[in-house]
């Protein structure tokens, strides 16, 4: 019997699937370039946050700054350009950034296409979806796990940040992940004029 490559099999599942909406439609190329150039802006303030506090302060103080700086700094890039701009995860630490239904999907894609071998580091994918009378214009893409993160989302956290975790989140999902794992995705948005 020939066998098939679970490339191949992953690849026709991916086309035959229903889950994708208006499909066809792909985003303007110029459109695709500013949500890629936000999502560099966005990820290195949030990243330039998380170092400086980490090495001066540790990672204590560096969750504190997490928690009341993530949306602040999400607020301020979005407020620089015509794009809602924010952060998700399939495992949320934050449940305000919990995947919406098309999120969710997107999000269990990329795993499809981690598992088939894409490289996560450039993972994208945009479309233009219609939500009643609104014409939207959907961007995402794949945030990996670093070495950096794992203190905070890896899979033994010390007691410490372990319990302050749980005293700022109680319903934290974000733990275990490992090296190279798809930690979450950057997500944005905006409505087609
Ligand atoms: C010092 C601890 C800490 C470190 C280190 C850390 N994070 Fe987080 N992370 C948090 C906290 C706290 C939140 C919740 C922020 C909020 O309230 O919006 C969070 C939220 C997130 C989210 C949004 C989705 C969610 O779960 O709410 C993503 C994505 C994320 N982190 C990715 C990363 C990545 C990638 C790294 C490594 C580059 C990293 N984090 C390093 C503490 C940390």
């Amino acid at each position: 019997m020939k066998s098939i490559s679970i490339n191949m099999l992953l690849t026709s599942v991916l086309a035959m699937s229903p889950l994708l909406v208006n499909a066809d439609e792909t985003l303007p190329m110029q459109d695709i370039q500013q949500a890629r150039s936000l999502v560099k802006a966005f990820g290195s303030d949030l990243k330039s946050v998380l170092i400086t506090t980490m090495k001066t302060a540790g990672p204590i103080k560096a969750l504190e700054v997490c928690n009341t700086q993530a949306g602040p700094i999400a607020e301020k890039n979005s407020a620089l350009s015509t794009w809602d701009i924010a952060r998700t995860s399939l495992k949320v630490r934050n449940t305000s950034n919990a995947p919406d239904v098309w999120e969710a999907t997107i999000l269990r894609q990329f795993e499809i296409r981690k598992a088939a071998g894409e490289n996560i580091n450039t993972m994208e994918h945009s479309e233009v979806v219609q939500v009643g009378e609104k014409t939207v214009l959907r961007y995402m893409k794949a945030i990996p796990t670093g070495g950096l993160c794992l203190a905070c989302h890896g899979s033994k956290l010390a007691d410490d940040v372990s319990s302050k975790v749980n005293e700022l989140y109680p319903n934290d999902q974000a733990t275990g992940f490992k090296l190279g794992d798809i930690r979450g995705a950057f997500t944005l948005q905006k409505i087609k004029l």
